[in-house]
């Protein structure tokens, strides 16, 4: 690696500030930590996971510990949600927020640690690219994320993507007073996700490691070597854990590849594939994963010959014993098809056609992205014209 000392201060930053702890029911310490953050504390979790929940709620449960629960359907977040619990939570003087899910959990309770201890409308606090977010004024709630996917990495992320119904977009809350204080990663709750759930989460967190790795907006290498980590982890474990839902150990692989894609995102974060699968999901309600691996594939194919060098460097990740045989070129177009291998190994090669209409989406869907996901458009390492996005587009859209 060679440091370039001419770019601007600081070179590179590393930010994990979330104490983790993985293991086999390590999800029982939270009724060793939880007194450090306050005497009343708000759990979010989700209706479809309320035994687990429970569960979880009786260990902190004391004389001096008050709890609350609150069961999300299963939808991702809105703002108008979000507002919604705050007008209901009102009064309550909570001292901290647990989130027991997926992202739409997590995400809920760092939301609401803004939320809660701030007069606005969540969405003026997401980030948008073309409109800057309402700086935070208050102290927020500290969070803390159990995840029951492997997915999202939101338990050491500093973001919470929240979705506006009423404009159809999706934004990012992207403030380090939200990064978890502490998340557990337990295996004994990934286990209870279904295989189609297993694999669209294990799929996004690939995709977030993946974007992270050919990113060109700044120099970090903390994404770099995370993101191919995570990559390796994925790319071998997914398909495994696809036919053997009940093997903690590669269930407990898999969280830490996601945690580990998530620390690669916090420091680098997604480029055009989550440019796209965000609007998508928010005008079509598909589930985010699934967006993600429905734009997957049609953006790697528009892209690689146009970033070889990038595209060559994954497939030496994939494969190291060919690197020295193959030249760029071969590598850069084999590792997309590699890629779609792995996806087709767990059912995820998947179009939009599968969950709703197509009629009169190209559009929309053009537009938002240029309008609002330009940022993340322009960390890809290709500059897309709109003929090019269009043509990218059409092709998801197809
Ligand atoms: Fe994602």
């Amino acid at each position: 690696m060679h440091y370039n000392f001419n770019k601007e201060l600081p070179l590179f930053q590393l930010n994990i500030p979330t104490q983790l702890y993985a293991g086999k029911n390590e999800s029982e310490r939270i009724k060793d930590i939880i007194s450090q953050f306050g005497k009343r504390v708000l759990v979010i979790s989700m209706q479809d996971l309320s035994e687990m929940a429970e569960r979880i709620r009786n260990y902190i449960t004391t004389a001096e510990i008050n709890t609350e629960l609150i069961l999300l359907e299963n939808i991702e977040p809105t703002c108008s949600y979000i507002d919604k619990l705050k007008q209901q939570l009102k009064g309550n003087k909570i001292d901290a927020v647990i989130g027991i899910g997926g992202g739409t959990a997590i995400d809920t309770a760092k939301a609401l640690a803004i939320a809660l201890t701030h007069s606005d409308p969540i969405w003026l606090y997401t980030n948008l690219s073309n409109r800057p977010p309402l700086p935070l004024v208050n102290q927020t709630l500290p969070v803390i994320a159990i995840p029951t996917t492997s997915g999202t990495g939101t338990e050491v992320t500093p973001y919470a993507v929240l979705t506006n119904t009423e404009t159809s977009q999706k934004g990012t809350i992207q403030q380090a007073e939200i990064y978890p204080k502490v998340a557990i990663l337990d295996p004994e709750l990934t286990k209870t996700q279904p295989p189609k759930l297993t694999a669209a989460t294990g799929i996004d967190a690939f995709v977030h490691a993946l974007e992270s790795f050919i990113n060109v907006s700044k120099f970090s290498p903390v994404a770099e070597c995370t993101a191919r980590e995570a990559m390796i982890i994925i790319y071998k474990v997914l398909p495994e854990v696809y036919k053997n839902l009940n093997n903690l150990e590669v269930r407990l692989e898999m969280s830490w590849a996601s945690t580990l894609a998530g620390i690669a995102i916090s420091h680098r974060g997604t480029t055009a594939i989550h440019a796209i699968a965000e609007p998508l999901g928010a005008i079509t309600h598909i589930p985010h994963a699934d967006a993600v691996a429905i734009c997957t594939p049609p953006v790697l194919k528009h892209t690689w010959s146009k970033a070889i060098k990038k595209f060559a460097l994954l497939y030496d990740i994939f494969e190291p014993f060919n690197r020295y045989e193959k030249t760029e070129a071969y590598k850069a177009e084999k590792i997309v098809e590699l890629i779609i291998t792995m996806f087709e190994k767990v059912n995820m090669v998947k179009k939009i056609k599968d969950y709703v209409e197509t009629n009169d989406l190209t559009d929309k869907l053009l537009g938002d992205v240029i309008k609002y996901k330009f940022r993340p458009l322009a960390q890809h390492p290709v500059k897309f014209s709109k003929k090019e996005l269009t043509l990218i587009i059409s092709d998801i859209i197809e």
